[in-house]
């Protein structure tokens, strides 16, 4: 059975008064369960003290972004190596906001992807379609060029060590989340294009699903059999909100 993952995305949201208060509400309330795991994201400047008030505790502490490159002149970029040395696990890779904002296409997604892996971090691959894009009939195309970018650059083994999070863009921030039906229909499909490849990879990868995703909704998504966590936005910012997925988790 692959274990639950409930991961905060906290985007450019906090301070440090607001991160410690933030964290001390987590650790306090993380309730008992097997089988799930906690993990939050916070912007650059906080992960080494979300990181050492997480030292620990059942939370563990990951990045929302990083550089492709290892060191050297890329002004503003921040290297794998440094994200590892101050605590990090994880690292979101390939946020929607991330290729639509910032314009990252798949092939540096990928080698992001490989980077976060090379330092020994877990990358959190996000994969998802516009509205336009589910409108238009496509979107499984578009998860399966933005799955086969990093599928051709590192192989299907490296799934062995990675987190997808599937986050239909139209569902992010917006209030409206994808039904359980809708989450599970592109979970089985990114699911059934591992099969394809490697049997026991498409068994053991944990797919996260992101998307207006809260306390109210979390137990009919979890509930779904490939579905096997979330990646939770603005729900992740306030303790309550968070324990409350925490706990949906916890129960499944
Ligand atoms: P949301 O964000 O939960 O606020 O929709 C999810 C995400 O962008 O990862």
């Amino acid at each position: 059975m692959r274990d639950i993952l409930v991961a905060g995305n906290w985007k450019m949201n906090g301070s440090s008064t607001a991160n410690a208060e933030l964290m001390s509400g987590i650790i306090a309330g993380v309730p008992e369960g097997s089988g799930f795991s906690l993990l939050v994201c916070p912007p650059f400047p906080y992960l080494a003290s979300v990181a050492a008030q997480a030292a620990g505790s059942a939370v563990s502490v990951g990045a929302q972004n990083v550089s492709e490159h290892q060191k050297g002149a890329f002004t503003g970029e921040v290297a794998p190596s440094m994200l590892s040395d101050v605590g990090c696990e994880y690292v979101i890779v390939g946020h929607s906001e991330r290729r639509s904002l910032y314009g990252e296409s798949s092939a540096q997604v990928a080698a992001k992807f490989q980077a976060a892996q090379a330092a020994g971090m877990t990358p959190i691959l996000c994969v998802g379609e516009t509205l336009e894009e589910r409108e238009a009939g496509t979107t499984e195309k578009v998860i399966d060029e933005q799955l086969d970018a990093v599928l051709d650059a590192a192989g299907v083994e490296a799934f062995g060590t990675a987190v997808i999070a599937y986050e239909p863009v139209w569902a992010i921030g917006t209030g409206v989340t994808a039904t359980p039906e809708q989450a599970q229909d592109m979970h089985r499909h990114i699911r059934g294009r591992f099969e394809a490849l490697n049997a026991d990879i498409a068994a053991s990868v944990q797919i996260l699903y992101g998307g207006s995703m809260k306390g109210e909704n979390a137990a009919g998504l979890l509930a779904k059999p490939d579905i096997d966590g979330g990646l939770i936005g603005g729900a992740s910012l306030k303790a309550e909100d968070f324990l409350a997925i925490a706990h949906a988790a916890a129960q499944n």
